[in-house]
């Protein structure tokens, strides 16, 4: 590739860098310099010099581009096609918070296998999935994209979706490269505001923040997307810190750096640029290479290296990346890579990835209440209500390849169980003769949440009860007598105490094509729900962020009994959560016994086991989640009071008692230091396994 790039002007060279629109190919830029062409400055060379695409819908448009891309360019380097492929193409599978409520990870590769073969076909080469960013704030809206609060369980579905998306080798046929983003702490914007600034200490950001996005590049991850925060006051996008220092001197990371959409060029509104030379500057010196959707590259990075502010050889090492790229993905042997409708027709939204979105969707239900009305008996008649009643709209947000209107309804599966349906908000919406249907029904089905737009970027909400009045529902179903069971239907973790009176209450998040059909198997009772929270669930909005591995503070609040008024806690609410990390009800009852280590004593180079007798009670077959957590009492710095190290999802049959045995290795006991030093404390640390974060055996040894 070096040869290759030698043979390029610098204008050739900076065009590699850019990323367009795929619209901005097809226009006729004789006829038409306006509006958003005029405002990135564009010209037709400018166009046919740049190197990658952002979204493409079909085989046919990505070979029209090409096509025209190629006859117009002189060096004849294909152009690569990228596209955020989040939870699917066409077959939409779980949102990635519903994903990761299945605590399997074999899912999470397998909805990335299927997705990126979908996706492929339409000349699709890169992925800007997964999300690795965690999240502690259930006000951020992109809660829904990513795997949750804890970095273990969030760099293990991380991991799974490259490793799905890739698969064999990003050069053959049928598989994506991955892009993970986005880079770093974007999680963590303030008040959970969208695009809001970010404040983490390096102790919060080597802990708590990089190791997922480090894990989905450990699992060969061929790009990192910069996230739109600044960290320590200065964009992501212009981080040397994180650019340069963390990626590629501690972490050796070879691949390409990309901007989130426009980024760049936001450096100046942040008040880090002056102007967009400025931006371009400040990108490639911190070690950006490709800039997507703003085209400061493309306007200013010559006349940088012209006047020596910027050195020629860091341009070079940017697009020899990015020529590494398009040559691993085979595209210089074939630039239409991938696209091909006829193989689209035969695999896409095919039956059998239907059933395997079905499949995925099966475990990621998260039971949170349940007073036996769960399952369903399928004699009785329901009443369907809420927004979600007749809704299609259950895919989820970022499926913009989606079909929304392809999909099942809830009422639909149900059928002819259905006695009444309807889609209101607010019990003041119902008739008197809707009144008197609901009357006749034997339970009613509340299929209530947030609107999907309600979640996603730009979608933070400072409010995070239930909208619209829809607890309301609840209130109703109570008053009238009617045992009811609460569909929940959000992006994010909300706060629902107003709706604890419901007899059950099943987290359906955004469960994709499958939807309907999976919560029915759920309802009924054909599958135990197995999923557990990937994140927090607070009582009140005033408790976030709330999460589990907290560190413990000097004055711990202990119980009321204890007396003590000067404890860490507040005057009108108690610490808790409402539902747990990690928390999820079956319709068995395992019970967790006999804790055994192999030793309580283990030295740095020796390993010990733990295991644990899991029996379930019945009355159904099931799976369980065993859950490993890890405390060392006394750190180099405070640690925190539990942190999950490892998990196994077992199938268990009613009345059959599994043991399950894990490992615990010096990795398990080492934590960063501020300073990025990997250290671990000889001394005393607790273990605790059980299915839930707040439901814990625990046994202590040392490490000497
Ligand atoms: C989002 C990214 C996405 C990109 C490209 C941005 O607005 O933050 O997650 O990959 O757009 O669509």
């Amino acid at each position: 590739m070096k040869t290759l790039l030698n043979t390029l002007t610098i204008k050739e060279k900076i065009g590699q860098l850019a990323q367009l629109s795929p619209f901005l190919f097809i226009k006729n830029l004789s006829v038409e310099v306006a509006g958003y062409v005029r405002e990135l400055h564009l010209d037709n060379d400018k166009i046919f010099s740049s190197g990658s695409v952002l979204g493409i819908g079909s085989a046919e448009e990505m070979i029209q581009v090409q096509q025209k891309y190629l006859s117009n360019s002189r060096h004849k380097i294909p152009l690569m096609f990228m596209a955020d492929i989040i939870h699917g193409y066409k077959t939409i599978f779980p949102v990635p918070i519903a994903l990761a409520s299945s605590w399997n990870p074999d899912l999470a590769k397998l909805t990335a296998r299927i997705s990126a073969l979908e996706a492929s076909t339409s000349g699709i080469h890169v992925t800007f999935s997964p999300m690795a960013d965690i999240s502690r704030d259930p006000r951020w809206g992109r809660v829904v994209e990513g795997f949750g609060e804890d970095p273990y369980l969030s760099g293990v579905f991380a991991e799974s979706m490259v490793q799905g998306y890739q698969n064999d080798g990003i050069e053959k046929p049928g598989n994506l490269a991955a892009c993970v983003k986005h880079f770093a702490g974007y999680g963590a914007s303030e008040a959970g505001r969208d695009y809001n600034s970010v404040e983490l200490s390096r102790m919060q950001l080597f802990q708590f923040y990089l190791p997922a996005y480090k894990k989905a590049l450990d699992a060969g991850a061929r790009l990192i997307m910069s996230a739109f925060n600044t960290l320590d006051g200065i964009p992501c996008t212009t981080n040397n810190f994180l650019l340069r220092e963390i990626l590629r001197d501690k972490w050796k990371f070879s691949g390409v750096t990309i901007s989130d959409y426009d980024s760049l060029q936001q450096t100046i509104a942040h008040g880090y640029a002056l102007n967009r030379k400025d931006a371009a500057k400040k990108g490639i010196i911190a070690g950006l290479d490709i800039e997507m959707a703003s085209t400061t590259y493309l306007s200013f990075l010559e006349d940088l290296i012209n006047s020596k502010e910027v050195d020629l050889a860091l341009l070079d090492d940017a697009v020899l990346r990015i020529l590494e790229l398009k040559r691993d993905l085979g595209l210089f042997e074939n630039p239409y890579k991938g696209a091909d409708q006829d193989l689209a027709a035969k695999i896409v939204l095919s039956e059998e990835n239907l059933d395997k979105s079905q499949e995925c969707a099966r475990e990621s239900f998260v039971l949170l209440q349940n007073n036996g009305i769960l399952p369903l008996d399928f004699t009785k008649k329901i009443a369907i209500i809420g927004p979600y009643a007749n809704s299609r709209k259950t895919i989820g947000p970022w499926s913009w390849h989606g079909l929304r209107d392809y999909h099942e309804t809830i009422t639909e599966v149900f059928a002819k169980q259905v006695i009444f349906t309807s889609n209101v908000s607010d019990q003041n919406e119902l008739s008197s003769s809707d009144m008197a249907e609901l009357e006749k029904a034997d339970v009613i089905l509340l299929a209530i949440g947030e609107f999907a737009r309600e979640s996603g970027e730009a979608h933070s909400r400072s409010d995070i009860t239930l909208p619209r009045n829809q607890a309301s529902l609840v209130a109703l179903a109570n008053r009238i007598g009617k045992p009811c069971v609460v569909l929940l239907h959000n992006g994010r973790p909300l706060v629902i105490e107003n709706i604890l009176n419901a007899d059950a209450i099943v987290e359906c998040w955004f469960m994709g094509s499958r939807h309907a059909l999976a919560l029915k198997e759920i309802l009924l009772g054909k599958v135990n729900p197995s999923g557990k929270l990937p994140i927090t669930f607070p009582k009140s909005i005033g408790q976030v962020p709330l999460y589990y591995n907290h560190f413990n503070t000097g004055r711990p609040f202990i119980n009321e009994s204890d007396g003590n008024e000067y404890v860490s806690k507040y005057l009108d609410i108690d610490n808790l959560p409402r539902f747990p990390f990690g928390f999820g009800l079956s319709y068995s009852k395992f019970h967790f016994s006999n804790l055994k280590l192999s030793s309580d004593i283990m030295t740095k180079n020796e390993s010990i086991s733990v295991s644990i007798d899991v029996f379930n009670e019945g009355p159904y077959d099931g799976y369980e989640v065993i859950q490993l957590y890890l405390r060392d009492y006394v750190g180099q710095i405070v640690r925190p009071v539990k942190e999950l190290k490892a998990f196994q999802k077992i199938y268990i049959a009613k009345q059959e008692t599994k043991t399950i045995t894990f490992t615990i290795t010096l990795a398990d006991l080492s934590y960063m230091l501020p300073s990025g030093e990997t250290v671990h404390d000889n001394g005393e640390f607790c273990v605790m396994v059980g299915n839930s974060s707040n439901e814990l055996l625990h046994s202590n040894f040392s490490l000497r």
